[in-house]
């Protein structure tokens, strides 16, 4: 199948009852472990390019080989810029036919982020292109809960942002964050649910990787539209090279294979969370 957008992918996840996930690719066995972990599950899925992954390899590159994967895949999936962060980044990705962005200003004050936003959207919804954005401020694993809570989405202000932008989904600070976790996450649900309930678009959480299944069962009948997750598979990946190095009379494309099964695992546990309640 060819790339779907976020929108696509979003409304068909509420109809039956799923949370999409939002997985990091990082490289050509990472996107044919996510394809074929989708496949596997009959789940849709959007695979993201962290901003730093795209500086690293290049957006034509990362658009190339998840055009080539997903056209292997039975199931919708989209392509999507993760935590852009400059409009320049976003714009580059409309221009090599990712199918979302994410443009991530939300450090920057209200009334920039509002105008930069607006400025991604205009571009992206001409090709049929979605736009997330955030709103609060997502921390790092390694930060306390005080820290963590200080960031909290302000629901009143998100709702306003929504209208004034028109982007297609929001991310939003609500107890998780980035990388891996000092600290059990402890997501204020009453907030998130406020989230769910009141803003105009779709709700995205973050820091998926290491969130109890419990917890990510409580979102998918909260009825959270995506689920980002990175860390888990880098994690997968790196343990799989290391183990796969460490033994001897291994060739380099058998070590390469065994890491993308680990991330291929890795995905369908999550894909059997959040597709859980399926209708
Ligand atoms: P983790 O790496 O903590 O799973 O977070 C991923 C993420 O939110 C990407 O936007």
């Amino acid at each position: 199948m060819s790339l779907s957008n976020y929108n696509e992918i979003l409304q068909y996840a509420k109809q039956h009852h799923i949370m999409v996930g939002a997985f990091n690719c990082f490289n050509m066995e990472s996107a044919q472990a996510l394809v074929r972990a989708a496949d596997a599950q009959k789940s849709p899925l959007i695979i993201q390019t962290y901003h730093a992954h795209v500086d690293y390899a290049g957006s034509d590159f990362m658009f190339a080989i998840l055009d080539v994967a997903s056209r292997h895949a039975n199931t919708k999936i989209a392509l999507g810029l993760d935590h852009g962060r400059s409009v320049e980044q976003a714009m580059q990705c409309i221009h090599d036919h990712y199918s979302g962005v994410m443009i991530d200003l939300s450090m920057e004050d209200y009334a920039w982020n509002v105008k930069e936003t607006k400025r991604v959207v205009e571009a992206a919804h001409r090709r049929n292109i979605s736009v997330e954005a955030e709103l609060g401020e997502i921390m790092n694993a390694d930060a306390t809960y005080e820290e963590i809570e200080s960031g909290y989405t302000n629901a009143e202000i998100a709702r306003r942002f929504v209208k004034e932008t028109g982007i297609d989904c929001l991310a939003v600070s609500v107890g998780t964050a980035h990388g891996n976790y000092k600290y059990q996450p402890k997501i204020n649900f009453e907030l998130l649910e406020e989230l769910v309930q009141t803003v105009e678009c779709p709700i995205v959480v973050h820091g998926g990787s290491g969130v109890s299944n419990a917890d990510i069962e409580k979102m998918v009948q909260m009825g959270v539209a995506k689920l980002n997750v990175g860390t888990d598979f880098f994690e997968a990946y790196k343990n799989a090279l290391r183990d796969g190095l460490a033994a001897e009379g291994r060739d380099i494309v058998g070590v390469m294979a065994t890491a993308r099964d680990a991330v291929q695992r890795v995905a369908e546990e999550k894909m059997q969370i959040l597709t859980k309640f399926r209708v």
